[in-house]
């Protein structure tokens, strides 16, 4: 696309982007270091939140204060996750483990608020392994109880609606991951084959490994720190802040600063290359390879700046000020879409192998920077994230109603795109039943209709969340159709329709 493309290889240990001072020692690097990053952003090492940026979608303030009884997210699909009781705006976590080692420890501050509309006298965290062995709210300590998979925390006094605290949490133990039922793969904080740890955690698995409110209608920013062996790496979401060597340990702290579902965090230690280069616009790329694999299979991600491009004109120019990718060091079979850093396995690298590539670098707009309220509304990912691909590869010549054709996809289920269900399952109505009923819209409404509405989708929700109701209500309003049928049918019953000619 035009596009410089500078690559740098940061071997050793891996990459010395803005660096604190201190006792800092960069790792040894090999070629031209011209273009390591000199982040406009202050490196920070503190607990403390970022300034607050409004994003459009983030509106607490407008939503009916939640009830003080009900404890979890009344979600359809996934039940027990979250508490409606309370809005995070950030967590600063920092995280010790050492590759081949199970356990971990961590400290976590929690910025938040209550959205009660009188005090709220306590709250409710998901955890799944790892115990809390202290807990303050300024430098009072707070109670905490366990109860399954989550644990309660009481405050010394109740919390006022309106007026954000720091809970601050230090833990230890050994996550639980647990077995996604319908993918077969594990949820949580796992080993891959090389020993080294990553996450995959859609849809609940951030918990084990940090207190969290685990419900994607709480978007957060976060930072992240993993401290790890000097020689090992650390990855995370968004930008590396600072990789401070302290004794025989290395700090690497990444920073996210645009609201996150904590299905999308994204933590990893290893052995890996961090191959940082200038994206389009200001984006800044980096890739992270394990070390073994070859230069030559990691050519196909080279097409995330063409696929950036692509995406930037069709929805609305990308989310965020970092993009990239990892790969872990095991096969998976499925990818994620962890926001900035989509991650891939083994099986994803090499020629002709970047099948999934186009489909998380969507999720970038669907689902990362417009993430569902609950998880019934999960065709707003993996529908919108299927069609992206499609336009993508129309966009490189095939035919797109051949896409779009029913005998196309996987089989259909018999489930309706937002049926509970189907969501539970990641079934392929969400994928391509969800795809299909949004092509079908577009032929309905006609091509300028269509990209309209999906820009502005977009750019109304960035940051936030949304509805289907939402959604179809947009649609309606830009294409000045009466949809309800339409959705009715597409969205809603268990067989969808003939595709509009
Ligand atoms: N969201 C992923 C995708 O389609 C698939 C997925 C669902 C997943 N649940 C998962 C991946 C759990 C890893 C772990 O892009
Ligand atoms: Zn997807």
């Amino acid at each position: 696309m035009g596009l410089a493309v500078l690559a740098v290889a940061l071997l050793g240990g891996g990459a010395a982007a803005c660096t604190t001072s201190g006792s800092d020692a960069s790792p040894p690097t090999t070629g031209d270091r011209s273009t390591t990053t000199s982040s406009a952003r202050p490196s920070t090492t503190t607990t403390e939140a970022p300034t607050t940026t409004t994003f459009p979608g983030q509106a607490p303030a407008d939503v009916a204060p939640a009830d003080p009884k009900v404890a979890d997210v009344a979600d359809p699909v996934f039940d027990g996750l979250g508490d409606p009781r309370i809005d995070v705006s950030h967590y600063a976590v920092e995280v010790t483990a050492d590759p081949s080692k199970p356990g971990i420890s961590g400290t976590v501050a929690i910025t938040l608020q209550p959205r009660t509309a009188k005090a709220l006298k306590s709250f409710t965290l998901d955890l799944k392994g790892p115990e809390v062995s202290e807990a303050t709210i300024g430098k009072q300590a707070a109670k905490v109880s366990v109860d399954g998979d989550q644990i309660t925390v009481t405050p010394a006094k109740a919390l006022r609606p309106g007026k954000e605290v720091t809970l601050e949490l230090r833990y230890a133990g050994t996550p639980e991951p647990g077995e996604f039922p319908a993918l077969g793969v594990p949820v949580g904080w796992q080993a891959d084959s090389l020993g080294g740890w990553f996450t995959m955690s859609e849809p609940s698995g951030t918990s084990t490994w940090v207190p969290v409110n685990d419900h994607p209608s709480d978007k957060a920013t976060w930072t992240i720190t993993l401290d790890t062996p000097k020689a090992v790496t650390g990855i995370a979401n968004g930008r590396l802040t600072s990789s401070k060597v302290v004794g025989d340990r290395r700090q690497w702290v990444w920073t996210t600063d645009h609201p996150m579902a904590s299905y999308l965090v994204l933590a990893a230690m290893g052995d890996y290359d961090l191959v940082q280069r200038e994206g389009p616009g200001d984006v800044q790329v980096v890739f992270a390879f394990p070390k073994g694999v070859p230069e030559a299979s990691r050519k196909g991600f080279d097409e995330l700046d063409a696929i950036l491009a692509f995406y930037s004109d069709t929805f609305g120019a990308y989310p965020d000020d970092d993009a990239g990718a990892i790969v872990v060091a095991t096969s998976l079979g499925l990818a994620l879409e962890t926001q900035t850093r989509p991650l891939f396995g083994l099986d994803a690298v090499g020629d002709g192998k970047t099948w999934a590539l186009a489909h998380e670098v969507a999720h970038q707009w669907f689902g990362d920077a417009v993430s569902p309220e609950r998880w019934s509304d999960l065709w707003l990912n993996e529908g919108f994230a299927t069609y992206a691909d499609w336009l993508y590869r129309a966009h490189l010549g095939e035919d797109i109603d051949v896409l779009a054709s029913a005998d196309a996809g996987r089989e259909p289920s018999g489930l309706a795109v937002t049926d509970p269900q189907a969501a539970a399952t990641f079934d392929g109505s969400v994928y391509e039943g969800g795809a299909r009923a949004l092509h079908a819209l577009r032929r309905t409404i006609g091509d300028d209709a269509f990209f309209e509405v999906l820009r502005t989708w977009f750019a109304e929700h960035d940051g936030g969340n949304a509805t289907t109701a939402e959604f179809e209500a947009l649609a309606e309003q830009v294409s000045g159709k009466d949809l309800k049928a339409f959705f009715t049918a597409w969205l809603d019953a268990p067989k969808q329709p003939q595709m509009p000619g």
